[in-house]
């Protein structure tokens, strides 16, 4: 058995020091693929290896199946199906996935395109007037909030009450008891039980109710696998309205980001639209919004890359560095709309890839060829902009532009 201790790297990579360009550090990580770490963690970070691991079936994504617990685990409530294994993973997602997709509602995401737009120009239309426009707060964040509000059936309304709430949940995705406060931990298990009761307010008012929500068509679908128990509606409902929006949020703003430090791609696109496809594929590569999934746990002894990882041991995916390994990418730190054979992580892989990646891509297409096609000679004002705290979701916190 091989262990390689690589300890220094990851806490370097979490400090928020690191967040405006953790890619350096990437590449000294996968210098050591399987990293130990003090705690007994291992860290993955090359493209084979957590490809390979991705599929394994003996990674369990169940939080009870590590030896030493998440903290707070046991308080945040069910847990929903990207927390859990087949055979049960397996048929909430299927539930979920009912309505977003053929045979049921064969159009759901191609049909939204100019509900989107609409939403996507009226953001636009409000810059007029404004000396300084933040990409974030006046258009990456309100965009897939609306989307995801209307499709769920969450009240738009209430997203200052909800905001608060995921913010406090995204910050314990990382959480680390010997760096962070004990008040994280428990404001973020306050706020999960809060967004429960909160989205268990609204399914209790669709019950026996017709409706085109998600919420709605949750409470009252009766498929082959019958119907999720109101537990399981609400875990569901909570992990979509996170995944939603806390995601493409990033992808947008890191997308506004990249154009803006790369001029020539941008006027490219001014005048080739259609290059918006394989552009948002690069940027899944180049700038993802999940950055890591920040455990895993080993059902029995895994071997990667010659290392034994113990059953019960925590494992890190660091999909961010998977997708900038120059064994597997030529030219990994070029950004390359013309980029082929681009099969990055930015959506993960195996069973728990994300299903709302046509949904995240066409509201980031949208996005950015309506940004680009409306802004008038757009700048930065800073570079790099401040981000947000989490290194697992990573992306700006602003992004101050001005314009002609
Ligand atoms: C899972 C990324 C948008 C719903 C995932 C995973 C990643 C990811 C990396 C895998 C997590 C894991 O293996 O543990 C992204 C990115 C997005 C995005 C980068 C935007 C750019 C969305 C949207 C939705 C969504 C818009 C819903 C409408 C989900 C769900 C899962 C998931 C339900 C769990 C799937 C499962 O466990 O089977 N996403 N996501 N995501 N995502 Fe997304």
């Amino acid at each position: 058995m091989t262990t390689t201790k690589a300890p220094d790297i990851l806490p370097r990579i979490l400090d928020y020091s690191s967040r405006a360009d953790p890619y350096p550090l990437y590449a000294e990580l996968r210098k050591t693929p399987v990293a130990l770490q003090e705690d007994g963690s291992y860290v993955i970070s090359t493209y084979r290896e957590l490809t390979g691991i991705l599929h394994n079936p003996h990674l369990s994504s169940d939080v009870r199946n590590l030896s030493r617990p998440i903290p707070g685990a046991e308080e945040r409530g069910t847990p929903s199906f990207i927390n859990i294994d087949p055979p049960e993973h397996d048929r909430l997602r299927r539930l979920a996935m009912r309505p977003f997709g053929p045979p049921h509602t064969p159009g759901l995401v191609t049909g939204m395109e100019p509900d989107l737009t609409a939403i996507v120009s009226g953001l636009i239309d409000d810059f007029a007037g404004k000396e300084r426009i933040d990409i974030v707060d006046d258009f990456a964040y309100p965009f897939p909030v609306t989307v995801i509000c209307h499709l769920l059936g969450v009240p738009r309304e209430d997203e200052p009450r909800f905001h608060l709430w995921v913010n406090a949940i995204i910050d314990l995705l990382a959480y680390d008891p010997k760096t962070d406060p004990k008040e994280k931990l428990d404001n973020g298990i306050q706020a999960s039980k809060d967004l429960r009761q909160y989205l268990g307010g609204l399914l209790e008012q669709r019950h026996g109710r017709p409706g085109d929500d998600l919420l709605t068509r949750l409470a009252n679908d009766d498929g082959p696998d019958g119907r999720m128990t109101d537990e399981e509606i609400v875990s569901t409902a909570n992990l979509l309205l996170i995944a939603g929006h806390e995601t493409t949020v990033n992808l947008i703003t890191n997308g506004t980001l990249t154009l803006l430090r790369h001029p020539q791609v941008l006027q490219r696109l001014r005048n080739e639209p259609d290059l918006i496809v394989p552009l948002v594929e690069e940027l899944l590569r180049y700038e993802p919004p999940v950055h890591m999934i920040p455990w895993r746990a080993a059902y029995s002894d895994i071997t990667v890359a010659d290392t034994v990882i113990p059953k019960g041991s925590q494992i890190m995916l660091m999909l961010a560095s998977g997708s900038r390994d120059p064994d597997r990418f030529h030219d990994p730190d070029r950004f390359d709309p013309d980029r082929q054979d681009n099969q990055h992580l930015g959506f993960g892989s195996g069973i728990h890839l994300c299903f709302g990646g046509p949904l995240a891509r066409l509201e980031t297409q949208i996005a950015l060829n309506e940004l680009v096609r409306r802004l008038d000679r757009p700048r930065l004002v800073t570079d790099p902009p401040p981000y947000r705290p989490s290194p697992v979701l990573r992306g700006p916190i602003h992004l101050h532009i001005e314009q002609s």
